[in-house]
C-alpha cells in the first residue's frame, strides 16, 4: 500500500512504490500476447536479455538479468586479475551506471519453459532471476548454459538436476523450440576469472566452450541467433553457412578508449552479412552509462552501404521493453512504443469550445 502522508513515507516505501519502474506491465503484455500461427514474438528485457515466444506459446528467456551497475564512488580499485585491469592496464573502477529502467519483474514470471544463459558475466547471469524462477514458475523448467554458467547456478543453490550443461554442437529441445548451441566469440570472457573455477596459468588460453556459447533458437516460424557478448568474428560466416538464421541479436555498444568489448556499427553490419540473417538487432547499447550507443548509427551506415554491398538484411533499432513479431516486423527498421489514445473521440470531448486546441 502506498503512503498517504509524509509521516508514512520511508526509503523502503519509496522503493516499493517506484521499483521496478515498469511494475508488471511487460509481464502482463508477454503473458497476454497470443502468438499467431506462423510467427514468433520477442521482447527486449534490456541488455542482452530477450524473451522468445513461439506460436505454440512456448516461452524461453535468454540472458535475463535484472541487476544494477555501479551505485557508489566508494568502491575499491580493481584487482590485477580483473578483466578490465588485464585488458587496459588500469585499476580505476569503470563508471558503468545502469542507464535503463527495470522493464520486467522476474518474480512475476509464472509462465516460462526454459532459462538460457550464454556466459557467466554478471550482466547475463543473475542470482535474483534464478531465485525468482525457482520460486515463481510452476513447472520445474530447465536452466541451460555452458559449464561455468551451470557451475555458478549450482553454487547459488539451483538444483543440479534442473541444470543442463551445453557446449557447441549440442541441440536441446524445449517443446516445439529446438536450440542449436554454437561457438561464442566473446574474447573478454577468456580473460575473466570466475570464483570457484580454475585460474589459467601464465599465458594459457582457456577453453571458450566451457565459458560461453551462442544459441540458435529455431521455432516453426523462423530462427533467432543470440550472440551473447560475442565480438565480431570471421567464423560468423561459417555459422551463416551452418545455420538458417532469420533474426540475429548481437552485442553493440561504444567502446571506451583502450577497451574492445562490444561490436561497433560497422561490426554489426559485418556480423549480419556473415550470418546471412534477414534482420539484425543490435542490443546491449542501452544499459551502461559509459558505453551508450545509438542504433540509428547502424541504420545510417546500412543505408549508406546497402546498395554498394548488396545487403539483403534489414537492421532493427529496438527499445528496451519493446516487442518484435517475426516475420511481420522484418522490414520495420525502427521500434517505437505504443503511443496510446487509440480510443480517441469514442466519447464526447469536454473542452471550453470545439476548436479549443
Ligand atoms: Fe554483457
Ligand atoms: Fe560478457
Amino acid at each position: 500500500m502506498s503512503a498517504k502522508c509524509v509521516q508514512e513515507v520511508t526509503q523502503q516505501s519509496w522503493i516499493n512504490e517506484v521499483f521496478p519502474e515498469w511494475g508488471t506491465w511487460l509481464n502482463e503484455e508477454i503473458d497476454r500476447t497470443e502468438i499467431e500461427h506462423g510467427t514468433f514474438g520477442m521482447w527486449w528485457l534490456t541488455n542482452m536479455g530477450v524473451m522468445i515466444k513461439s506460436d505454440k506459446q512456448t516461452q524461453i528467456a535468454i540472458d535475463l538479468w535484472c541487476g544494477p551497475g555501479k551505485r557508489t564512488h566508494d568502491a575499491p580499485d580493481m584487482g590485477p586479475r580483473h578483466q578490465w585491469s588485464r585488458l587496459t592496464g588500469g585499476r580505476k573502477i569503470q563508471p558503468n551506471l545502469r542507464a535503463v529502467p527495470m522493464v520486467i519483474n522476474p518474480f512475476a514470471i509464472h509462465r516460462l519453459d526454459a532459462l538460457l544463459c550464454t556466459h557467466f558475466h554478471h550482466d547475463h547471469i543473475d542470482l535474483n532471476v534464478a531465485a525468482a524462477i525457482l520460486q515463481g514458475v510452476e513447472q520445474d523448467i530447465p536452466f541451460i548454459g555452458p559449464k561455468f554458467v551451470v557451475d555458478q547456478w549450482i553454487a547459488w543453490g539451483v538444483p543440479a538436476e534442473r541444470c543442463v550443461t551445453v557446449r557447441p554442437g549440442d541441440t536441446v529441445k524445449v517443446h516445439d523450440i529446438e536450440i542449436d548451441v554454437c561457438e561464442s566469440f566473446d574474447r573478454t570472457v577468456l580473460i575473466t576469472d570466475q570464483k570457484g573455477e580454475p585460474v589459467p596459468e601464465g599465458k594459457e588460453i582457456p577453453d571458450m566452450d566451457e565459458r560461453a556459447v551462442n544459441f540458435v533458437v529455431k521455432t516453426d516460424a523462423g530462427s533467432v541467433y543470440h550472440g551473447g557478448d560475442s565480438h565480431f568474428a570471421t567464423m560468423m560466416a561459417e555459422h551463416g553457412k551452418r545455420f538458417d538464421i532469420d533474426v540475429a541479436i548481437v552485442a553493440y555498444a561504444e567502446n571506451p578508449i583502450a577497451v574492445t568489448d562490444k561490436m561497433t556499427s560497422s561490426d554489426v553490419l559485418r556480423a549480419a552479412e556473415s550470418l546471412g540473417c534477414r534482420v539484425v538487432v543490435p542490443v546491449h547499447w542501452d544499459v551502461w552509462s559509459n558505453m551508450l550507443a545509438d542504433p540509428q548509427e547502424v541504420i545510417d551506415l546500412w543505408r549508406m552501404r546497402r546498395d554498394r554491398m548488396g545487403y539483403t538484411f534489414y537492421p532493427f533499432a529496438w527499445l528496451p521493453g519493446g516487442s518484435f513479431i517475426y516475420p511481420r516486423d522484418a522490414e520495420k527498421i525502427a521500434y517505437f512504443h505504443d503511443r496510446g489514445f487509440s480510443d480517441h473521440h469514442m466519447h464526447p470531448t469536454d473542452v471550453p469550445y470545439p476548436s479549443f486546441l
